[in-house]
């Protein structure tokens, strides 16, 4: 039975629907699979890992996605107006979930514009042989209460160059902008990284990584905060519950193959990931191996110290290093950027649906203000930390909070999961069956409140 809703059509659309897969990888596979997950996965148990891992994609990661395309879809509004066309008073889940992704934006630009320095700098391995001291002093000029002109100049002139580009793709809108960047820069991306993998796989030293990545760690299997590492990853790489593939989808046209787009995306982005812990970790077991030491006595295995103290530091080592670096880093920039994108889009349009901005004004007023933001905070020496306190509230708390007020509002307030559920079946070859509404709507906001309790418990201790 087809359920497509009948409200007018007069949104921008996706020129194809690789378009919109392509833009949906590009917002999933960002910093989050490069920066975020090796030293997440190492640290959370190694190869015993995956196990968790998987459980969070299988029960919470795809069956969200499908949640987030079908609200979109079927109601064709980002986030505060398919909330409010659920039910009139639950627009203020779709803010919340835009109050994050403005959030989010915030300090992700920050990542990317150090990322663009970075990329600068491999040209003449600019970090020299102490790439630790050149971060935290000379870069990000930690502890130093002044505001030098140097931290403006490779802090402040990058981040302003990523807002500009990011007002631009959104005043050039969905078709036109969003997805003419990603189908330029996914494929680009994916030949680049995987040549960087290949890389690092053939680099003395590389199986050792390999190995302290992948060996698994099996206690870790019985501790609760791994198995919230895993959800945690899981919902910020795919992007979902923050609203973006609610916009995304929206933009989607109506005949559209939904869930078997969605099984793409989420296999491309979780391969993309392993690929990233495979090429992060080889290169990491080279430089154990050049500095004689085993990989679990390195320092500095995850976070931003691991992109930008460690890996330095590796590519330092390495034959053609300038090229290896040019890559990593030129990988984040562009990574980071189409994910960067997409979480702007949400906070723009629905700006531009509830107050009836135009696109242009909409897209100079969000980037202008984020902008702003951005600067003023990362610019300062402080910015490590900023970073740090936002990325806990806002990844972990807040995007869990927002999966299971949407599981639940969807599943047992407004009892719309069965349309849903029939909405991307009318439309989609990959059919749900009710399995799908017992995972959205039992088990996973059940296993996201057990995690939520013991997160805000441990923040609280
Ligand atoms: N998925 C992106 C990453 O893995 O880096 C981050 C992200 C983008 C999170 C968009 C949330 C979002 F809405």
């Amino acid at each position: 039975m087809t359920e497509i809703s009948t409200a007018p059509e007069a949104r921008e659309t996706w020129t194809r629907n690789s378009g919109f897969i392509l833009a949906a990888i590009g917002s999933a596979v960002g910093l989050g699979n490069i920066w975020r997950f090796p030293g997440v996965a190492y640290e959370s148990g190694g190869g015993a890992f995956l196990i968790p891992y998987l459980a969070a994609l299988l029960t919470a990661g795809i069956p969200i996605l499908f949640l987030d395309y079908a609200i979109g879809h079927r109601e064709r509004g980002v986030a505060p107006l398919a909330f409010r066309r659920l039910r009139r008073h639950a627009e203020g889940i779709g803010w919340f979930q835009t109050g994050l992704l403005f959030v989010i934006g915030v300090y992700y630009a920050a990542v990317i514009a150090w990322a663009m320095s970075y990329f600068v700098y491999s040209f003449t391995l600019k970090w020299g042989d102490d790439s630790q001291t050149f971060f935290l002093e000379d870069f990000l000029q930690v502890g130093d209460p002044e505001i030098s002109t140097t931290v403006v100049g490779h802090v402040a002139v990058p981040l302003v160059i990523v807002w500009l580009s990011v007002i631009t793709v959104l005043c050039l809108g969905v078709s036109r902008g969003v997805e003419k960047v990603n189908i330029v820069f996914i494929p680009l991306l994916l030949v680049g990284f995987s040549g960087l993998v290949i890389r690092a796989l053939t680099l003395p030293g590389a199986s050792e990584g390999l190995n302290a990545l992948f060996t698994p760690k099996w206690d870790a299997l019985t501790d609760l905060d791994v198995w919230i590492a895993a959800y945690s990853q899981i919902f910020f790489s795919l992007s979902i519950a923050f609203g973006i593939m609610i916009a995304y989808s929206s933009f989607q046209r109506r005949r559209a193959n939904m869930t078997t787009s969605g099984l793409v995306v989420a296999f491309a982005n979780s391969s993309f990931e392993i690929l990233a812990g495979i090429g992060v970790f080889s290169a990491l077991g080279f430089l154990a191996y050049q500095q004689q030491v085993a990989v679990s006595d390195l320092e500095g295995l995850s976070g931003p110290i691991l992109t930008f103290v460690t890996f330095p530091a590796v590519i330092s080592e390495m034959p053609g290093a300038t090229l290896f670096g040019v890559v990593f880093f030129g990988s984040l920039v562009v990574a980071g950027f189409t994910s960067l994108i997409s979480l702007l889009i949400g906070v723009s349009n629905a700006l531009q649906e509830k107050f009836g901005l135009g696109r242009i004004p909409a897209a100079v007023l969000v980037g202008g203000v984020s902008g702003l933001i951005s600067v003023a905070l990362f610019s300062t020496t402080s910015g490590l930390i900023a970073l740090d306190t936002v990325d806990q509230f806002a990844n972990n708390l807040g995007v869990v909070t927002s999966a299971i007020v949407m599981t639940v509002f969807v599943v047992w307030v407004v009892r719309n999961g069965d349309l849903l559920r029939r909405h991307l079946n009318a439309v989609s070859t990959f059919q749900l069956g009710k399995w799908w509404l017992v995972l959205i709507g039992g088990v996973a906001p059940a296993f996201l409140t057990i995690m939520l309790i013991q997160k805000v418990v441990s923040l609280i201790q």
